[in-house]
């Protein structure tokens, strides 16, 4: 799909008077350093933490009337255990070609030929106003085709620090047009290194980033190439609260309303709060810092 001309509106845009022909999506995925993401139909780890993110992330809508999508291939909607599916919550849709396969289960499960066609269905009627975001599963197939295509807003991807023998790989997520969001701190489970990193869509094109490089966007607007938080709040609440300029609002927000209040001797006065931390993983999202980071806050009057 990629290169398919989609409308450049974000996940969970049902509140829209009119539809757009096509949803966009997020992808959740859990992969390797080298991008393998399955082996002999399975993944092959067991990280029960991954197991978490991905329902807390695909489960969980502002809205309560509202539920989400998640979109897979056939061969993945195969490789979960018949007693976990269809996943509880959630739209399930399986992307087949095959006309005759058939799910008994047909409550919470769609079946659609193309991405195409299920991003079309989930844009109209009555998904339109019942589905609240979109999230492509895998696996393999399926990613190969829509992780950096258009459609896509954002990555979340558990980075699976530790080597796997994998037979289903995914592409590089292309970091010309995506950008961190946040990354988690590396954790281990069951003997595996694993961490959380979202990346989000920053640019619609690699084309884009060469124009910009060379002070050009585009369309001629230089403004473009900012990094706009609140353009984000499409994100699952749990992603979009971890990004470090969020969580240093937060903390000045804190100081401001919770701070020890002193006066000093030019009559400003000052808050202050002892031991606070922000905890992210400063090394991913500003990959080229060395040295120790320091925070000073100038809290006005
Ligand atoms: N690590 C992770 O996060 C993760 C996530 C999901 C899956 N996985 C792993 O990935 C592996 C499965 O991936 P896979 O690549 O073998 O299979 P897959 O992508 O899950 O499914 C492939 C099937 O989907 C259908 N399909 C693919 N592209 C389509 C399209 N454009 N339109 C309509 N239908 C389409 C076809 O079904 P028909 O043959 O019926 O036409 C195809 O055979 C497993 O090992 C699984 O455990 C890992």
């Amino acid at each position: 799909m990629s290169g398919d001309s989609v409308a450049n509106l974000s996940n969970g845009n049902a509140n829209t008077q009119q539809p757009d022909p096509r949803r966009t999506y997020q992808v959740v995925v859990a992969a390797t350093k080298d991008m393998g993401i399955g082996k002999d139909g399975k993944q092959p780890w067991e990280l029960p933490s991954d197991v978490k993110f991905f329902k807390d992330v695909t489960l969980t809508t502002s809205d309560p009337g509202k539920k989400n999508a998640i979109i897979m291939g056939r061969k993945t909607w195969e490789s979960i255990p018949l007693e976990h599916r269809p996943f509880p919550g959630r739209l399930n849709v399986v992307l087949t070609r095959s006309g005759s396969f058939d799910i008994a289960t047909a409550e919470n499960v769609v079946i659609c030929g193309s991405m195409g066609s299920a991003l079309e269905l989930l844009a109209a009627s009555p998904y339109f106003l019942s589905i609240e975001k979109v999230f492509v599963i895998g696996g393999g197939q399926i990613l190969r085709e829509s992780l950096n295509a258009l459609g896509c807003d954002a990555i979340h991807i558990t980075e699976i620090g530790t080597d796997f023998d994998c037979d289903t790989f995914i592409p590089a997520i292309d970091t010309s047009v995506f950008q961190p969001w946040c990354s988690s701190f590396p954790n281990m489970e069951n003997d595996i290194r694993y961490c959380f990193t979202t990346y989000v869509r920053v640019r619609s094109s690699a084309i884009e980033f060469c124009s910009q490089d060379n002070g050009v966007s585009s369309d001629g607007n230089s403004e473009n190439s900012k990094f706009e938080v609140k353009k984000f709040s499409f994100l699952p609440k749990t992603v979009f609260e971890r990004h470090e300029e969020y969580l240093y609002l937060k903390l000045v927000q804190d100081i401001i309303t919770d701070g020890n209040l002193k006066d000093d001797r030019a009559g400003t006065g000052t808050s202050s709060k002892f031991g606070c931390q922000m905890r992210f993983n400063l090394r991913k999202t500003f990959p080229l810092l060395t040295t120790k980071a320091h925070i000073f806050l100038l809290l006005p009057n």
